[in-house]
């Protein structure tokens, strides 16, 4: 998986090396997303669950705002979805995995997305570059008319 390969958004990931069956799932929880209220409790069950690591506040606020992006994302462009969180474990390293899954659309040009100031929506929020900057680790899955999956992950220090 690289960004680069696929100009139509097969597939690209921002970080390739990143996953690939190396994590022990600890905790699993899946929130169904349809409308602005499904937003509000992915946010507040991944702090939930990242506090459980140890987190810090900003911290935590920092991966609840990545949530709230991508669960943002699924309502604006893709209308519902779902937004699976994790408690991981790899190597001696624990931390939260986000990711994203809808069945919507699919972002025509991901390596635009991910520049930013490309916006369908002209919102004001951090977008997927600042999801991408909030989180350790991001990738991200689009496929035209199928869907988009977003993957971060962050690790506890
Ligand atoms: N889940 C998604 N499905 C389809 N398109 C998406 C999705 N997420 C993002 N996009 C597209 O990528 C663009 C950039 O997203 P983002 O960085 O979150 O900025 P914004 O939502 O403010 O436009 C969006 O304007 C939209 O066109
Ligand atoms: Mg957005």
């Amino acid at each position: 998986m690289d960004a680069e390969r696929n100009p139509f958004g097969a597939a690209a990931s921002a970080d390739p090396a990143a996953g690939n069956g190396r994590d022990r799932v600890l905790e699993e929880i899946a929130v169904r997303i349809d409308g602005d209220t499904d937003i509000v409790s992915a946010r507040q069950k991944g702090r939930v669950l990242a506090a459980t690591l140890g987190f810090s506040s900003s911290e935590l606020t920092l991966i609840a705002t990545a949530i709230s992006e991508l669960a943002r994302n699924i309502v604006l462009y893709a209308k519902q979805g779902e937004i699976v969180l994790r408690v991981l474990e790899r190597g001696d390293q624990r931390g939260v995995m986000v990711r994203a899954h809808d069945q919507g659309p699919g972002i025509p040009d991901i390596r635009r997305a991910l520049q930013g100031g490309f916006s369908t929506s002209r919102s004001l929020g951090l977008g997927l570059p600042g999801v991408r900057r909030l989180m350790d680790e991001f990738e991200i899955e689009s496929r035209i008319g199928q869907g988009t999956t977003v993957t971060a992950r962050k690790w506890k220090r």
